[in-house]
């Protein structure tokens, strides 16, 4: 695979083509997914629930992130890699700066980070030292104890609007990805058309620019549960292989997700 960067993304958007990513957390994985042809990767902090067991993303730590980031560059040297920052990583933007230099250290090419405009002078100050960002909005986990459990947001009018204003406001402060999790279709197509950097989709429909799965809702091996919104495409093909390729293509062609991955 040839070397992926934020511009290869861009030019996708720019040509109306979309992409899949996955989450990775090892190098075996990870040189399957480049050996296919994935060109975007994410050591989620959702390594806390399906590798470590736990209920949810919050006991996850910087030191987590790094070791399967160091993992999975070594796996995939050419995917654009992002690191999630992890709870309470990013609580202030100097505390933010010094993590995330540990994950660029460990290989990632952006970070990840969960939250609306009062991130904005986090973002600012971390694109100024050379570090890109993705930010996270929607049903982002960290916040799970704010939401009362896992539930879709951006159902209100105000929410809405609101969401479509951070994510206006997050990319003017330098973020080069906006991932949304669980919103309304309506809403993540607004999202998209309103910005001008890529937008990646889990559990948002296939109007995003990219979508991203978990891995192993992928694979159907999740340890908590599989949401409404993935697909095990194991069960479809019969191999890891072919699962991932199919993932791939069906993003491509916007067949997935479909109707039934659709949150209304
Ligand atoms: O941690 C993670 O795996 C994520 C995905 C749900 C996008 O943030």
């Amino acid at each position: 695979m040839k070397k992926v960067t934020i511009n290869t993304l861009m030019k996708l958007k720019e040509e109306g083509r979309k992409f899949a990513s996955s989450t990775a957390y090892d190098a075996s994985f990870a040189q399957l997914f480049e050996q296919q042809e994935m060109p975007v990767l994410l050591v989620g902090d959702s390594l806390g629930m399906v590798l470590q067991g736990k209920p949810d993303t919050l006991p996850v730590t910087v030191e987590d992130v790094a070791y399967h980031t160091r993992c999975v560059r070594a796996g995939s040297p050419n995917s654009l890699l992002m690191a999630d920052m992890p709870f309470m990583s990013y609580a202030t933007p100097e505390q933010a700066c010094l993590e995330a230099a540990k994950l660029m250290q460990a290989g990632a090419n952006m970070v990840k980070l969960e939250g609306g405009s009062w991130l904005a002078e986090t973002v600012r100050m971390l694109t100024e030292r050379a570090v890109p960002v993705c930010a996270h909005l929607g049903l982002t986990p960290q916040s799970v104890n704010i939401f009362g459990g896992f539930k879709v947001q951006g159902r209100e009018q105000e929410q809405a609007d609101q969401m479509v204003k951070d994510a206006l406001e997050l990319q003017a402060a330098g973020a080069q990805i906006i991932l949304l999790e669980c919103i309304p279709a309506e809403l993540a197509e607004r999202i998209t058309k309103a910005l001008s950097v890529p937008v990646i989709g889990i559990g948002t429909g296939n109007v995003t620019d990219g979508q991203i799965l978990v891995m192993h809702d992928m694979f159907g091996i999740s340890a908590n549960y599989m949401p409404k919104f993935s697909k095990n495409f194991l069960a479809e093909t019969g191999d890891m292989r072919s699962a991932v390729t199919k993932y791939i293509e069906d993003v491509e062609s916007g067949a997935f997700p479909g109707p039934d991955h659709t949150i209304a």
